[in-house]
């Protein structure tokens, strides 16, 4: 597609409110003229997949108060015995965040594992050279399992390919996962750990296509050493589930390339692939709201693109093994970003990525929730990134916890979206985005448009055991409420367990320590039950809606 400046794309976006359809349209919503109203059959016998249990995860990364400040703080009013910070983890364990990864991100590329084990009066302060940060060690490999254990969540570690070797990545698990009697698992258990911690999801590298990244290589290099590296690992613990370190995203010059290219080499010894994707109401979108509404289509395109490329290479292969997806960083992120917001200038904790969210984002948090949900045939593993402090739905001060507006969209996928995914393909009215702005990201390159948007985004799943199904719907008009219809065609529900939407009049409103509740989920008034229902969504709103069966 050619690629069109910011000034062209303001100037189109504001003259003719979209311009024509361009993109490919990843969009499984069909445009029904004239109609008004979005109808929805949903079939239960119409599955795409069981949507797994770790589609849902998070991220922390030893990066600004994300830690430090953040799940650990021995000084904190709050602090457990072991300097663990009992609100947050109420909160996360509430949450039920299924899996976490850790301890990086850029981070991780210029960190040894080693520094972080061991009495703690002994382990070297250092400096993170990615985030240039005062990295204490305080908090290293046996804490963060201690911890993940107590907000009962399974451990994704990330592996250092950047100043680390295939050797030391084999150490780590030989450190974690091996019973006793050999060097590694021995000085886990002279640190105390008697139990090895089992750690199964390995993150082999992080970006490592990005020149940002400490140790950055080219993607025939990076995929030899994932294979020298799988292989160590695995003749330590065959059981283990490696993730290749795919593109950094969409914007990279060498997009799809690396994909293609890295499995090329590593493909037999792997079991998926990392996608990575930050969205903002920035450059892109030309700071058009209705616009960015439309930016998780652009998850669902990349998520198609990567599963595309991974089955390309299996059948250049020959392989029977498909690659399942780790959406491993997803979010939205393009406020603090850069020069101060990403430098700790040597200090330890230092204010990073703070991100503000606000109620716009979170109703593309919502979006992109759906998108993760009618991919979950592929997507096995995904982690909003991240998850305090930094680029997070929670954050801390002295007094305690403060929730900002994309939590609520993350708490009810996390919630709700449990069972199987059902394939429905609504048809209803839309608008056109056929262009975007070129992402400032790190001098990225353009996406195509999408086409024919819908106004109203739907996902649905089914839980039999709980007999229940859930709806998630996305209005994106800004300006309008949206009716949906919903037709069931062998289902009937007898009650409705909750409807509650996140809407309001200012897009643009968050919340913050003094405020804390301004965009808060708001009941709306229970639809009537049967087999064919009527609802209407409030403008530019997120809502779910959870039905008995
Ligand atoms: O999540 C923040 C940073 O974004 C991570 O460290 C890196 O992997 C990505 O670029």
């Amino acid at each position: 597609m050619k690629s069109v400046s910011r000034r062209q794309f303001l100037k189109k976006a504001t003259q003719a409110g979209m311009a024509v359809a361009a993109g490919a349209a990843a969009n499984r919503f069909a445009i029904a003229q004239g109609r008004t109203t979005t109808r929805v059959v949903i079939d239960s016998e119409r599955q795409i997949a069981t949507i797994d249990h770790n589609l849902f995860g998070s991220f922390l990364e030893q990066l600004g108060r994300a830690i430090y400040e953040g799940i650990y703080e021995p000084g904190s009013k709050f602090a457990d015995s072991n300097g663990f910070r009992t609100d947050v983890m109420r909160e996360i364990r509430d949450l039920g965040v299924p899996i976490i990864r850790w301890p990086g991100g850029n981070f991780v590329s210029g960190y040894h594992w080693l520094d972080g084990v061991g009495p703690k009066n002994k382990r070297p302060a250092v400096l993170d050279k990615a985030w240039d940060t005062l990295e204490t060690n305080q908090f290293g490999t046996d804490e963060f399992i201690t911890w993940a254990h107590t907000v009962g969540t399974e451990p994704l570690f990330g592996l250092n390919f950047g100043t680390g070797t295939a050797e030391d990545a084999a150490a780590l698990v030989e450190y974690c996962n091996v019973a006793k009697g050999t060097k590694w698992s021995e000085l886990r258990r002279t640190n105390g750990y008697d139990q090895p911690h089992n750690v199964k999801y390995w993150c082999v590298g992080n970006e490592m296509d990005g020149p940002w990244q400490i140790g950055h290589m080219p993607a025939s290099e990076y995929g030899l050493k994932a294979t020298d590296a799988a292989r160590q690992m695995r003749a330590i613990d065959p059981t283990i589930k490696l993730i290749a370190c795919g593109s950094s995203g969409p914007f990279m010059p060498t997009y799809i390339e690396w994909d293609r290219t890295v499995l090329e080499e590593c493909y037999d010894l792997v079991d998926g692939i990392s996608l990575h994707h930050y969205w903002g109401n920035t450059e892109e979108t030309g700071g058009n709201s209705q616009v960015y509404m439309a930016m998780n289509l652009a998850m669902d395109r990349q998520i198609q693109e990567i599963a595309a490329v991974c089955d390309t290479v299996r059948a250049q292969k020959r392989s029977g093994k498909e690659l399942f997806l780790s959406f491993d960083e997803w979010n939205v992120w393009y406020r603090a970003r850069g020069g101060d917001f990403a430098d700790g200038h040597g200090k330890a904790a230092p204010h990073l990525l703070e991100e503000p969210y606000n109620l716009e984002d979170a109703l593309l948090v919502g979006g992109l929730a759906n998108s993760l949900i009618r991919h979950s045939n592929r997507v096995k593993v995904a982690c909003l990134a991240q998850l305090v402090n930094v680029i997070a739905p929670i954050a801390t001060n002295d007094d305690g916890i403060l929730r900002h507006t994309i939590y609520y969209p993350y708490a009810w996928a996390l919630k709700y979206a449990r069972g199987r995914a059902l394939s429905i393909e609504p048809e209803g009215p839309g608008y056109e985005v056929a262009t975007l702005g070129v992402p400032i990201e790190r001098g990225g390159l353009p996406l195509p448009g999408f086409g024919q948007v819908g106004y109203v985004d739907v996902t649905a799943t089914l839980d039999t055991e709980a007999k229940t199904t859930t709806l998630f719907l996305f209005n994106r008009d800004l300006e309008r409420p949206q009716d949906v219809e919903i037709v069931w065609h062998d289902l009937t529900p007898t009650g409705v367990h909750t409807f509650m939407t996140m809407t309001g009049a200012d897009l643009k409103a968050g919340n913050t320590f003094a405020d804390p509740k301004r965009v808060t989920p708001q009941t709306l008034e229970n639809p009537k039950v049967g087999a064919r229902m009527t609802l209407q969504l409030p403008a530019r709103s997120y809502s779910v809606l959870s039905l008995a069966l």
